[in-house]
């Protein structure tokens, strides 16, 4: 199990999959097979044919069959004959840009090893991997391709080391993280996940192109609303219950991109990594670059399936352990409460309510510091707007902490407005092009993130407030796409490095932070889910899921997030209707069962509630507390299709020894003389009989997922239904 070395062929096994490779007579390191597991040697799928405009190497004239054009690869270079998506494009000091990976060595790995600056998948001292080191021997340029293998949650950990060992500079044009290339036949689809500020993660399924290739990515300085780095490939008739499908997440925060195309056979190359459009990096003699890590994960268990093995991942072993079992707090957030309107008497008014209805902490959003009353100023300037709150941030976070709550504060570090001190003493602290006007977004400007002073000064300025306030949990935002990505402290040839040192600085901030407050919890959000990865999933165990609160909207971008991520890693609120994105009135019980599906808390005005929806409330809280295990660390299910055109979203938790199971359902058309809305259940013991809470029905799981589970119509505006079944034994 787990890794084997032998004669050239490198296997790497999981519980369920197989991923090999081997070299071949010329060293080049082939892709062999990535998929079901078996314990065969795969390589004979390699054949070789002689195949015109694919040409040979130089001593291989005699032998047209051997051609790099053709033969599946580990990891594909430009300039020599492959003309397929190539992952790696390097450049010598000569201006050559021909480069040609050979095999060196490989050794077995004993211990995870966290990439250099980056954030990795955890695991630890019995983790297993493999290192494959291969050369281009005109450059010097040494290429070390690292494997991790979790093998329970079938994951293999994939990143790559490029280091200088030649005499000549080397510029990298594109360095990726990954690239797998797919015998004739299989995948044929790519799902992606595509959006904008407010309906983020859009599952879009494609069919890959022969002879060109599609390509998905951002280039906004975050992983971004627009197209979220993790994708999936899949034949054509896999669901989300059967069928084989392969995922691929970069384990990063900045621009990344996702290219897939079938090459004049059919075959197929996925490659993906950091965005080379804003990517030049620049190698001295001895230096060294780091790629993200990529995390790859197959199988036969259709779409649910590989998103059970992400998730899974996720929980144990990219958010920190700490709050793996921790209970997240239900928390009340000042946003859609009163925007930037608040003083100290407001916020404890809204403390009182949400400690009333048995809420766990209050947090301050946007609008305590400087002199920030609304999004035009103030950012940079991380000291408390005492004027405004008529008191000290202590005193405030006191006076909470005094009713039983904690407090929770806003920030977004790596912003700066122009009006603010911050700007004022530090214009060249803003990223921007030399004699341009930078492009401004949401009023504000970029902070160069690349320049240690920068991280410095925040790292002093955020420690200050931690010092001296009370603080349980921060919100860090990031509420623009970046643009004029020139840093004034970087010297000429060095600025295509500014975009990935940018997400470096924010990293090394995050991670001197926490390792100064290792307490804190720190939510992500980028105007909602701009940046929901599992870079910052390392450091920010929740991410706010979108600035759109609506529960209607959230059910498909909960949804399109579930492919990847966890529900426990997605903020998720409960807020006031009309609700203020859409205008839509949605019934408290369907905002509650929605919002529970991620970390659950509210956004409103307490005040402005009937005693009803008040009592409503306090239930609503007392049953997630009482489901909480099962929503935090069951195995969840979607139970509809991708683009299934039902009048209702439904989906469930399976309790991880599978005795008792959490199903939601939610009406988003009601129809008169509608027909009986029809699921079928996932995930139960077929042998167990189970027990509706709610109705009393008694059935068998088997009964339940094979025969399914018939509502009746649904009555009313956006009606919800949760049923807790129970084994019975
Ligand atoms: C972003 C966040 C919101 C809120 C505002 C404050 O849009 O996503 O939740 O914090 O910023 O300006």
């Amino acid at each position: 199990m787990g890794i084997r070395i032998r004669d050239g062929l490198f296997s790497l096994e999981t519980k369920n999959s197989l991923y090999q490779m081997k070299t071949d007579e010329e060293g080049l390191l082939n892709h062999v097979y990535y998929g079901r597991k078996t314990t065969d040697d795969m390589s004979y799928l390699n054949r070789r044919i002689d195949r015109a405009f694919s040409g040979n190497p130089y001593d291989r004239q005699d032998d047209r069959s051997y051609s790099t054009d053709t033969l599946p690869q580990e990891y594909p270079t430009g300039g020599a004959g492959d003309y397929r998506i190539p992952a790696l494009l390097a450049e010598a000091g000569n201006g050559s840009r021909t480069c040609e990976l050979r095999f060196e060595s490989a050794r077995k790995l004993q211990g995870k090893v966290k990439p250099a600056g980056l954030p990795g998948v955890r695991g630890n001292e019995s983790t297993e991997g493999l290192e494959i080191i291969l050369r281009d021997k005109v450059y010097g340029l040494t290429v070390h391709l690292i494997y991790y293998v979790f093998e329970e949650q079938d994951i293999i950990v994939r990143s790559v080391r490029l280091e200088n060992t030649g005499a000549m500079t080397i510029c990298l044009r594109k360095a990726a993280s990954v690239s797998i290339d797919f015998a004739c036949g299989s995948p044929r689809e790519l799902i992606h996940f595509h959006g904008r500020h407010n309906m983020e993660r859009n599952p879009e399924r494609l069919s890959i192109p022969k002879g060109g290739c599609i390509s998905a990515g951002s280039t906004r300085g975050t992983s971004s609303h627009h197209s979220n780095p993790y994708v999936i490939l899949c034949n054509r008739n896999t669901t989300e219950n059967e069928g084989e499908c392969w995922g691929f997440m970069l384990m990063y925060s900045g621009n990344h991109l996702e290219e897939t195309g079938a090459d004049q056979m059919g075959s197929v190359r996925f490659v993906a990594g950091i965005h080379p459009e804003t990517f030049r990096w620049k190698l001295e003699k001895g230096d060294e670059f780091q790629t993200p890590e990529a995390i790859l994960s197959y199988s036969d268990g259709g779409l649910n399936g590989l998103s059970r093995n992400y998730h899974r991942i996720i929980r144990d072993e990219v958010i920190h352990p700490k709050w793996k079992n921790a209970e997240a707090p239900v928390l009340l957030n000042s946003w859609e409460a009163s925007y930037f309107n608040f003083d100290k008497e407001s916020l404890l008014n809204l403390a009182g309510e949400a400690k009333e209805l048995g809420m766990d902490m209050l947090v301050l959003d946007d609008g305590w510091f400087g002199k920030r009353e609304d999004d035009t100023t103030g950012l940079g300037d991380w000291t408390c707007n005492e004027k405004k709150l008529g008191c000290s941030l202590a005193e405030l976070s006191e006076k909470i902490h005094a009713k039983g709550l904690k407090f929770g504060l806003w920030v977004e570090p790596e912003m700066i407005s122009e009006d603010s001190d911050l700007y004022r003493s530090h214009p060249d602290w803003a990223l921007s092009d030399p004699g341009r006007k930078p492009v401004v977004g949401r009023n504000q400007l970029v902070l160069d993130m690349s320049r240690q002073e920068t991280q410095d000064y925040l790292y002093n300025a955020l420690s200050d407030i931690l010092d001296k306030v009370k603080i349980e949990y921060i919100k860090w935002d990031f509420n623009r796409s970046m643009a004029n990505i020139y840093s004034h402290a970087l010297p000429e040839d060095r600025q295509g490095e500014t975009a990935h040192r940018f997400i470096l600085g924010t990293y090394s901030l995050l991670e001197r932070l926490l390792e100064r407050y290792p307490d804190l919890l720190i939510e992500g959000c980028s105007g909602g889910g701009g940046r929901f990865d599992a870079g910052m999933l390392y450091y920010t165990p929740q991410i706010w899921c979108s600035d759109d609160t609506d529960a209607i909207e959230r059910l498909e971008i909960q949804r399109g997030t579930s492919y990847g991520y966890p529900p426990c890693t997605m903020g998720a609120h409960v807020s006031a209707c009309p609700n203020h994105q859409t205008g839509r009135t949605v019934p408290m019980k369907t905002r509650g069962i929605v919002a529970m599906s991620g970390t659950f808390g509210y956004e409103m005005n307490p005040a402005l509630l009937t005693e009803n929806e008040k009592t409503e409330i306090r239930e609503q809280i007392k049953s997630f507390r009482r489901f909480r295990p099962i929503l935090a660390n069951g195995d969840y299910y979607r139970l509809d299709e991708i683009g299934e055109t039902a009048d209702f979203t439904a989906w469930m938790f399976v309790s991880p020894d599978r005795r008792e199971a959490l199903v939601n359902l939610v009406g988003s058309h009601v129809r008169a003389n509608a027909a009986f809305p029809y699921i079928r259940l996932k995930g139960l013991d077929p042998d167990r009989m189970y027990r509706a809470e709610e109705t009393g029905e008694i059935a068998s799981g088997a009964a339940l997922m094979y025969g399914g589970y018939t509502y009746f119509p649904l009555n009313g505006d956006y009606p919800a239904v949760q049923m807790h079944w129970v084994s019975e034994k």
